[in-house]
């Protein structure tokens, strides 16, 4: 009988914020926002990853009552990165802002970003802790040193000059997103790296500086395995994308495995007289439990195994690995028959047990193991973007 009618008030601003076990942070987060944005039409999509803590109940208890505050709830899934895309995807606003759920940000300065953006026909204005009016807080000199070393190593990547590139807090055109979507790696915390380094054209863009916020409630989750991702984002950029991160990560592993099994090799050969089909077999035994253990740490984090399920996990991982492990074993035999030294053996075999690893083992353990626990109800699906969204 009608068409549509034109929203009265279509959207200025999304402010997407990812969120892992920060319930006692979501109030002072919401409420603040909320004076900041006064004036504006805007929305919160809190990107939630099932925190044990239940962040997401939190968050549902406003988005019930307060249209602008959705919950988007990801079962089964981890990642900053991917969290914030999704966010992203799940809303038409033509700008959208990237904040921490933590209160870490200072949200205040949003409105003035997007005046700028606006102003200067940017397509990102990024909230830095270098620039004038900005500062590193309270942060220890660990972390402003690893802060500095993380912006060196970035300048080769990205396609910008910045001051703060290490930031998780930027505001940016959606446009702009929809232009590199296709090439961001979506793994680890750096999402402004992985974005700048998409881009294929010089990127237009601003800063605001702040001051970074004490925490006040929780812990941070950045660590070790945080660093070895944003290496293996650089990694991934420098070629082009050629070496995708799961990929560097897998090698990067499989590498550490390699030294493992010679070193288990070399003390087994020197200190026991086992045959050497048995030392060989001991040594792949233990590089593969440390191979399925890291990977389940670093490479596949994202889809980490747990208690019961990481048994498991680890028992499908050792039976498919077990007929790599023969063909490495008895491939090895016969070199070594054959006359070639017994460390050339011993590669040669690795590297044939290593293909069938990485292709065939690594699928049917994190990728099956993962969907097997998709639960049947559409809005709770994994690996689809923003099924979840609740208004
Ligand atoms: N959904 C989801 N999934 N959210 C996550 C995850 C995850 O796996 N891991 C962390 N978060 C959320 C946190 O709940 C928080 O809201 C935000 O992402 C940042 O995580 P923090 O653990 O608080 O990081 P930080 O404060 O140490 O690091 C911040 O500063 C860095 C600059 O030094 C972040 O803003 C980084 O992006 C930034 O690079
Ligand atoms: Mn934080």
């Amino acid at each position: 009988m009608h068409a549509l009618s034109i929203c009265e008030s279509p959207l200025d601003l999304a402010v997407i914020l990812p969120s892992y076990n920060e319930r006692e942070n979501i109030a002072v987060v919401v409420q603040r926002l909320t004076d900041a944005l006064q004036g504006l039409h805007w929305e919160a999509i809190f990107v939630d990853d099932d925190s044990p803590d239940g962040t997401a109940e939190a968050i549902a208890a406003y988005a019930r009552t307060h249209p602008h505050i959705r919950l988007l709830h990801r079962i089964g899934r981890r990642g900053l990165s991917s969290a914030c895309i999704e966010g992203i995807m799940a809303t038409q606003a033509p700008c959208v802002a990237v904040m921490d759920a933590d209160g870490q940000h200072d949200e205040t300065i949003l409105p003035q970003m997007l005046a700028q953006l606006r102003r200067d026909a940017l397509d990102i204005v990024v909230g830095t802790r270098h620039a004038e009016g900005g500062s590193m807080g309270d942060f220890s000199r660990r972390r402003v040193l690893l802060s500095q070393v993380g912006k060196r190593v970035s300048s080769a990547v990205c396609r910008c000059e910045l001051t703060d590139p290490m930031s998780g807090f930027f505001l940016m055109r959606r446009s702009f997103v929809m232009e590199v979507v296709h090439d961001l790696q979506c793994v680890g915390f750096k999402i402004l790296v992985d974005l700048l380094a998409s881009a294929r054209r010089p990127v237009r863009m601003g800063e605001v500086g702040y001051t970074f916020r004490a925490r006040q409630q929780g812990e941070s989750k950045l660590n070790v395995v945080v660093g070895i991702e944003y290496l293996s984002l650089i990694v991934s950029k420098l070629t082009g994308n050629l070496l995708p991160m799961q990929l560097t990560l897998f090698l990067l592993v499989g590498g550490v495995g390699l030294i493992t099994h010679f070193t288990t090799l070399l003390l087994l050969l020197r200190f026991t007289h086992l045959h050497f089909v048995a030392d060989q077999l001991i040594s792949t035994f233990v590089a593969m439990m440390e191979n399925f253990l890291l990977n389940n740490l670093i490479t596949y984090r994202d889809r980490r195994l747990q208690g019961t399920r990481m048994m498991t996990g680890a028992a499908r991982f050792i039976l498919f690995c077990t007929f790599g492990a023969w063909a490495n074993v008895v491939f090895a035999q016969a070199l070594l028959q054959g006359g070639l030294e017994f460390y050339l053996a011993s590669f040669a075999g690795i590297l044939l047990g290593s293909v069938w690893n990485l292709s065939i083992s690594s699928l049917l353990t994190w990728r099956i193991m993962a969907s097997a626990h998709i639960p049947t109800q559409p809005e709770t699906a994994m690996d689809s973007v923003a099924l979840s969204a609740t208004r």
